[in-house]
């Protein structure tokens, strides 16, 4: 196409310079011929311009990324003055209220003399990664690059003085991971006029914060996307008093960049390109948006030195896979100590996560959302007419069913394309009989090869309208079933009952539900609910339970009804966002 173009366009020219004005016939012909070749250049432009890729193909594609805080912070890792400081290790400034003077002080000890970046590169590939974030300014305001904004820099203010990001944004490049920097635009801690949540704890804080925006963040972030080659991410965080006219100084800087890609937390009202759900998965996923979820291996993003609750490699992994079914991608945290170190039960867990990668990424990379709703043994992903079924939970009788009106074609484990395993097919269901024991311990992949895209049963709910003992105002509870996660519904702040109920038009048997909550995952409520369903007149209770506070998907025994209730027993903020049910297999 592009060849035919140039070669007309060629013509073009040359013709062009022969037309005369006294031979209308000649022009004519010629113009009708100019005509035609204006028609197949801008066909040929607009068929470029549609093929020209999504900027987020490469990123729906890659599910799985790293994300690295690394700072000042790393040096007190947790311990200021001798005490333990509770919270999130980068927040220590914050949470112990250090003044500026001291806190400052600790980057005279901040030397990664054993900071090897294409290590870390090396560690993200080999875990399965496809792209890394870091922290190129946290909230405490400290640049781990030289800026010509602020001296509360790592090459003025360390004896390490120099440069971090530089030698790992060229290992990216040469290694193939995208790059991405994560930058707290609004809370700068020690930059005077920066924002905190909490309100300056030191006189050194005060300041404009107009004048902390024009004159630290937006240049900073200048530097950032302009000194380090490709930038694939730029990662807001904490939109602390960010009005729409502080975030739209940012704007003209994303203008230069049309490939990158930006988060939901800029402020201002500004939505990016991706939903950032912190340290849990959403129930439901976010329906028309692209969200990556980010988590810690155990519970800081910035080094602590005491924080040993370390996530199991089992949990990450199907953490990963359930985030993957659900159409989103994983974040994954190490927070590095002040010598550039990766903690030791990081590196062993990415490691092991990415030997299952070896042998399953083609189940995770270039998956879409997996059709069924809900799956007691595992979790699914799909790849055009191709189901991923990931085994969490290995059955003892050797059979899965899923409920899936297709008549399958072949299933195998991935581990083992050549074995057919033997598949029954009634009305709603596919019944897969496994032999012999789970080839992994955590997941075990079965690939399912349909002929057309998947057929399933509507979920029970879908498209009925929830009643409520009462609705607060500007909620409802027709919002529990609209597919938004974001829309709520409240009874009101006097109501005793406090329950939602749904008649699903037939009796239909029930085995488990998700509920999704309004995430506050730092100030993590949790809601005891109850769910209950009709029989004769009586209301009986299916399940009871706490939830997490950021959603929450459990079975239970099954129960056959057509009304079913939702019961909020307690809870400091009843909320509700999405009420499913699901089908028994
Ligand atoms: C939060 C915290 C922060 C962390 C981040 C990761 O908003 O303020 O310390 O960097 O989330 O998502």
């Amino acid at each position: 196409m592009i060849k035919l173009s140039s070669t007309k366009n060629e013509n073009f020219s040359s013709r062009n310079y022969g037309i005369q004005f006294g031979n209308l016939k000649t022009n004519y012909i010629q113009m009708k011929k100019i005509a035609i070749i204006i028609m197949s250049l801008m066909l040929t432009f607009s068929a470029f311009a549609q093929s020209k890729p999504d900027k987020m193909e490469w990123w729906k594609a890659a599910k799985f990324g790293l994300f690295i805080h690394w700072g000042v912070y790393s040096v007190p890792a947790g311990v200021y003055d001798g005490k333990d400081i509770d919270g999130i290790g980068e927040w220590i400034m914050n949470n112990a209220k250090i003044p500026t003077a001291r806190y400052q002080a600790y980057a005279k000890q901040f030397n990664p003399v054993k900071y090897n970046p294409e290590a870390w590169v090396k560690m993200a590939k080999d875990a399965g990664m496809k792209y890394l974030i870091i922290t190129s300014k946290h909230h405490d305001g400290f640049a781990l690059f030289g800026t010509k904004a602020s001296k509360w820099n790592v090459v003025e203010a360390t004896p390490y003085g120099k440069d971090l990001l530089r030698p790992l944004a060229e290992a990216c490049h040469k290694n193939g991971i995208k790059l991405g920097f994560y930058y707290s635009q609004a809370q700068d801690w020690n930059n005077p006029g920066g924002a905190t949540y909490s309100g300056h704890w030191d006189k050194a804080q005060d300041g404009s914060m107009d004048e902390y925006i024009d004159k630290v963040a937006v240049p900073e972030v200048k530097e950032i996307l302009s000194n380090y080659g490709q930038v694939d991410i730029l990662w807001w965080d904490t939109p602390c008093d960010m009005t729409k006219e502080r975030a739209e100084k940012f704007l003209p800087i994303l203008a230069k960049y049309p490939n990158l890609i930006t988060n939901n937390r800029l402020g201002g009202d500004y939505n990016g390109d991706t939903e950032t759900p912190e340290q849990f998965v959403p129930a439901t996923g976010f329906p028309g948006r692209n969200w990556e979820t980010c988590m810690t291996m155990n519970d800081t993003w910035g080094f602590k030195s005491k924080d040993n609750n370390w996530k199991s490699t089992k949990e990450i992994l199907q953490t990963l896979i359930d985030i993957v079914s659900k159409g989103g991608n994983y974040l994954l945290n190490v927070g590095p100590t002040s010598e550039g170190l990766v903690p030791q039960p990081s590196i062993e867990r990415l490691a092991e996560v990415g030997k299952w990668m070896k042998i399953n990424g083609e189940a995770i990379y270039g998956t879409t959302a997996s059709p069924f709703s809900y799956l007691q043994w595992g979790r699914c992903t799909q790849k055009g007419d191709k189901l991923y079924l990931h085994i969490f939970d290995w059955p003892k009788d050797g059979k899965i069913s899923i409920q899936l009106l297709n008549k399958i074609s072949k299933a195998y484990l991935l581990s083992d394309p050549k074995k057919m395993l033997v598949i029954e097919k009634s009305k709603t269901n596919n019944t897969i009989t496994l032999v012999g024991d789970a080839p992994d311990k955590i997941a075990s992949v079965v690939v399912v090869e349909l002929n057309g895209a998947p057929k399933v049963l509507p979920l029970p709910a879908a498209g009925k309208t929830a009643t409520a003992s009462s609705e607060k105002e500007g909620t409802s509870a027709k919002n529990l079933f609209d597919g938004n996660p974001k829309n709520s519904w409240q009874p009101k702040p006097d109501d005793q009952e406090k329950w939602a109920e749904v008649d699903l038009g037939e009796t239909i048997s029930i085995g488990a539900f998700s509920v999704v909550e309004p995430w506050y995952p730092w100030d993590n409520k949790g809601q005891k609910l109850e769910i209950q369903y009709k029989s004769g007149d009586k209301w009986l209770v299916a399940l009871a339970l706490k939830t997490n506070g950021t959603g929450h998907t459990a079975s239970f025994p099954s129960v056959s009804a057509r009304y079913f209730r939702l019961k909020i027993v307690e809870a400091k903020e009843p909320t509700l966002n999405e009420w499913i049910l699901y089908r028994a297999d």
